[in-house]
């Protein structure tokens, strides 16, 4: 597929580093494909953008994005199928979304031409570069970031778009423990929790790091007001499997609207699971989880794909999950989706953008 062309100055590397790549060992976000995108935002426009080898950068100390942190990204994946082609999943979904942050975060929307062109001139340059097998996808980071050399607090004038890329394989090394956050919150009505800027993800590191000393992998949020209803969990939406039926907190302004949670549903309606989308009270989980109603509880996400946690943290009782297996609901449709992500099942729904 294609999108409006436009033209990139590109500069090709003279020595990559592909051999740094082992599909076996795969560190997520550790190492970064042979070439860059950067198009620069000066004066209400956007200048043509380059293709440069990946390497450093170099900034003023005053850069706004430092200081005031306007500064966003989206998360997406390529795959390669069995026959070596290239496939995007989903990335006018993203590039929707990227805008719908930027809006939020009072920075200017940047052009399909650049965005999808760049991610298709991208892979085809680094086409060598996705790996194959198992859980193995190239990650795909636009990020857009304030370049005003300014220290007054206002919206920045001049921005940089870039994407970069990375091989990667599963996120979590073991099955995530969770813990059931009551006392910081994510995002609060009116905020920015829909949006993805790194500023949302700064603010999660504390209580993450507390829940960790306390041996969590992760935290599950909770809401602003009255930390009675689930939200998300850290880098990832969450999914209950509660009697048998997929049960998961509505998108809201205080939850990122996640294009693999999307997928994910869909896929499961359409094999004729029930699926509720609406406000999940965390009293329902925990007397689920204690009563047995509540079978599975996972993660989905573009970077962790579908992440089944092996146990509930909630005030200070450990609710352990049952084993995962082929036949929890959990893997059913993370293979499902693999299989349509890598072209091995046919593609009905028109996911899967050929590079
Ligand atoms: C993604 O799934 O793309 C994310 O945003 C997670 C990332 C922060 C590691």
């Amino acid at each position: 597929m294609a999108t409006q062309t436009l033209s990139f100055n590109i500069t090709k590397t003279d020595k990559s580093r592909i051999d740094q790549l082992d599909p076996q060992k795969i560190i997520f976000g550790s190492l970064f494909t042979d070439h860059m995108l950067v198009a620069d935002y000066i004066n209400g426009e956007w200048q043509t953008p380059e293709i440069l080898p990946y390497g450093k950068m170099e900034f003023t100390p005053a850069l706004a994005s430092i200081h005031y942190g306007q500064s966003i990204f989206e998360g997406m994946k390529a795959f390669k199928s069995e026959e070596d082609e290239v496939f995007m999943f989903r990335p006018l979904e993203n590039f929707k979304r990227f805008n719908i942050s930027a809006e939020r975060m009072s920075m200017p929307a940047v052009p399909e031409e650049i965005f999808i062109g760049g991610l298709e001139e991208l892979l085809r340059l680094d086409a060598a570069w996705v790996p194959k097998g198992g859980d193995n996808s190239l990650y795909l980071r636009p990020f857009m970031f304030a370049t005003d050399e300014y220290l007054g607090v206002r919206t920045a004038l001049n921005y940089r778009f870039m994407i970069i890329m990375s091989p990667a394989g599963s996120y979590y090394s073991q099955a995530p423990k969770v813990k059931v956050e009551k006392e910081f919150i994510r995002a609060a009505p009116g905020g920015v929790g829909f949006a993805k800027c790194a500023g949302n993800y700064a603010a999660s590191l504390y209580p993450a790091k507390l829940a960790a000393d306390q041996g969590y992998t992760q935290l599950l949020w909770t809401d602003a007001l009255e930390h009675k209803y689930f939200e998300e969990s850290g880098t990832m939406n969450v999914v209950f499997i509660k009697d048998g039926k997929i049960v998961t907190p509505a998108v809201s302004s205080t939850i990122l609207k996640g294009t693999t949670r999307e997928a994910l549903l869909q896929i499961a309606k359409d094999k004729g699971y029930e699926v509720e989308e609406r406000k999940v009270s965390v009293e329902e989980i925990i007397d689920g989880l204690r009563d047995g109603s509540v079978t599975e509880v996972f993660g989905v996400g573009t970077a962790v794909v579908v992440s089944p946690f092996s146990a509930v943290g909630y005030e200070g009782e450990d609710l352990p999950l049952p084993e995962v297996t082929a036949a929890s609901v959990s893997q059913i449709l993370k293979t499902s989706l693999n299989n349509i992500r890598t072209g091995k099942e046919e593609d009905k729904y028109g996911w899967v953008w050929r590079v």
